[in-house]
């Protein structure tokens, strides 16, 4: 079977209603994105960072996949996916995609502030000051902040690596080490590049660019990719 390797950002997830953060309304409360979810946000205000998680959780539970994320799953069908996203949600798993690699994280989970291997589900929106894990320390999301190391990085290289065809969809590329996954991909490989904003990447080897929502080109690029490999076995 031949192995699709799929790298998703926030555009997988904006036509479920789930917000991106470098469109226009990627501010919350004045604040951007990089001062609340960091390290030293966590240290000087740690009320306001769970505050700004809660109300990202929150939203996820009212939120449905979309029919790229249902798209992506008939994939499986054909061929071996393995998907690696940005995205802290878990929209591609609520879908039924069987093998998802979070890169930053999953909002759903929560963590010891003192021992980063102590990780637990969470079934309700709200993480609170005096929230504790076992050994008694405070419990914060389980996200991958500005200025964190990226655990996953290495087994997504290796993904990466081994892919027969690649599709990136959603993302701006603009933040590494996760933008830098497409340079392991190998020259050969059929890439594809699903976002309405997509342009930068025109000089990557063998990349073909589709600037439209993930809604509407996945159920017709997946189509094709199913398509290719009925013909194929005749
Ligand atoms: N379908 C496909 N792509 C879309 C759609 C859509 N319906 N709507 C918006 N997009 C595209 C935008 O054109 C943009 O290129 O999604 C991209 C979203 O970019 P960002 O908001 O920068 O999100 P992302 O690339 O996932 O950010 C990477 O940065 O903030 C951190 O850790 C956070 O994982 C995140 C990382």
């Amino acid at each position: 079977m031949k192995r699709i390797v799929i790298l998703t950002g926030a555009g997988m997830s904006a036509e479920s209603g789930v917000s991106t953060f470098r469109d226009s309304k990627g501010l919350w409360q004045n604040h951007r994105i990089e001062e609340v979810a960091s390290p030293v946000a966590w240290e000087r205000n740690p009320e306001m960072v769970l505050e700004f998680y809660n109300q990202r959780r929150k939203q996820l539970f009212e939120v449905e996949p979309n029919a790229g994320h249902y798209a992506l799953v008939r994939l499986e069908e054909k061929y071996e996916v393995q998907i690696i996203t940005q995205n802290v949600d878990d929209l591609h798993e609520r879908a039924g995609s069987s093998q998802v690699l979070h890169l930053h994280g999953e909002l759903k989970k929560a963590r010891s502030s003192a021992d980063p291997y102590l990780i637990y589900e969470l079934n309700h929106w709200e993480l609170k000051l005096g929230d504790l894990c076992e050994k008694g320390s405070q419990l914060r999301p389980h996200i991958v902040w500005f200025g964190e190391a990226v655990p996953m990085i290495e087994a997504a290289v290796k993904l990466s690596t081994t892919a027969d065809i690649f599709l990136v969809i959603g993302t701006s590329l603009v933040v590494y080490p996760a933008a830098g996954l497409i340079n392991y991909v190998e020259r050969k490989v059929p890439k594809y590049y699903v976002d309405p904003k997509a342009s930068w990447v025109s000089g990557i080897s063998g990349m073909q660019i589709i600037n439209d929502k993930a809604s509407i080109a996945l159920p017709k690029l997946v189509d094709n990719m199913l398509q290719k490999i009925s013909t194929k076995n005749l």
